[in-house]
C-alpha cells in the first residue's frame, strides 16, 4: 500500500485529480470507478476544473460507480445517480450513456442487478481506476464488516450505524432506504488500480484497521491489503492513529529525494 499523508481535504483532493488525470492522459478511453459520499467530493471538483480548462476531458471515458439504494429512483435527490449528475457528470463532457450505477428500477429483480453489471463492467475491459472512500466501520461501497472478502456485487442490508451516519441526507428517516446494492469487495479487488480516500477525525479508526490491521471481514477495507497496487491518500486528521505515521512521511520524503536525484541527472 502507498499511504500518504497530506496537509488537508484540499491536498487529497489535488493530488487524487492529478492520479486521474494521468490515467486519462494516458488512457483517453479509461473506464473510472466513482464512489459516492462526502469525501470524493473535492475530488470532483478538481476534475470538473481540469474539464473545464482543457486539461482533461471525459468524452471517451465510461464509468461505474459503487453502490445505489434500493427504492430511491434516479430523480430522487437522495439517489447516488442523482447525486453523481449533480455533483459530477453534468459539469463534465462525458455522455450521459456512458455512466453507470447498480440501479434497480421499478420492477426489476434487485437479485438480478448485481450479476448484470459485471458483466457490463467485463464488457467495457474492467475498471482501470476505482476510487473508494471509506465508512466509519471500515466499509467500502455499501460492503459492511463481516461482508465476505471475495464478495461480488449484490444486494447488502446496511447496518444501523451506517444508517445513522447518512441520516443527515434524508429530511425524512422514513423514506431512508435500509438495503442497496453494492459492487462485491471481490469485484472492486478486480479494479487494477485502487485509490482510497479518507478525511477528518472520524475516519482515523477505519483507516487504522484498513492499513494496520489484519485482513478481516470486520473491517473490509482491510482486505485492500491483498491489492497489488493501492494509494490511500489521507489528510492529517485521518492519518492520525497511525503507528507507522512517521514511516510513511520518511518513505514520502524518500521518494520526493529520489524524484529531485532523477531531475538532477
Ligand atoms: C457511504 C457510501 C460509501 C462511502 C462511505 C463514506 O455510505 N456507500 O461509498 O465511501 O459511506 O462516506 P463519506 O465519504 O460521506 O464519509
Amino acid at each position: 500500500m502507498d499511504v500518504v499523508i497530506l496537509k488537508d481535504d484540499a491536498a487529497v483532493a489535488a493530488e487524487a485529480a492529478a492520479i486521474v488525470r494521468q490515467l486519462l492522459t494516458q488512457k483517453p478511453a479509461a473506464v473510472l470507478g466513482l464512489a459516492s459520499g462526502n469525501t470524493p467530493l473535492a475530488t470532483y471538483r478538481r476534475l470538473i476544473q481540469d474539464c473545464k480548462q482543457g486539461l482533461i476531458s471525459f468524452r471517451d471515458v465510461t464509468t461505474f460507480n459503487l453502490d445505489e439504494y434500493i427504492g430511491l429512483g434516479a430523480e430522487d435527490p437522495q439517489s447516488y445517480r442523482h447525486f453523481m449528475q449533480r455533483e459530477l457528470f453534468e459539469h463534465i463532457d462525458i455522455d450521459p450513456g456512458s455512466t453507470f450505477l447498480p440501479e434497480c428500477g421499478v420492477g426489476e429483480d434487485p437479485l438480478a442487478i448485481g450479476p448484470a453489471y459485471e458483466a457490463l463492467i467485463r464488457s467495457r475491459g474492467g475498471i482501470d481506476l476505482q476510487i473508494l472512500g471509506i465508512g466509519q466501520n471500515g466499509h467500502i461501497g455499501f460492503n459492511e464488516p463481516a461482508s465476505s472478502l471475495r464478495s461480488r456485487t449484490r444486494v447488502k442490508t446496511l447496518t444501523r450505524d451506517t444508517v445513522e451516519a447518512n441520516r443527515k441526507y434524508f429530511d425524512d428517516p422514513l423514506k431512508q432506504p435500509r438495503t442497496a446494492i453494492t459492487m462485491g469487495i471481490g469485484s472492486i479487488m478486480e479494479a487494477r488500480q485502487v485509490l482510497l480516500l479518507a478525511t477528518g477525525a472520524s475516519k482515523a479508526e477505519a483507516v487504522r484497521q484498513a492499513v494496520e490491521g489484519p485482513v478481516a471481514a470486520m473491517c473490509p477495507a482491510s482486505m485492500l491489503q491483498m491489492h497489488e497496487t493501492v494509494t490511500v491518500l489521507l489528510d492529517r486528521e485521518a492519518a492520525s492513529r497511525l503507528e507507522l505515521h512517521d514511516y510513511f512521511e520518511w518513505v514520502a520524503e524518500q521518494k520526493r529525494l529520489l524524484l529531485d536525484s532523477r531531475a538532477d541527472a
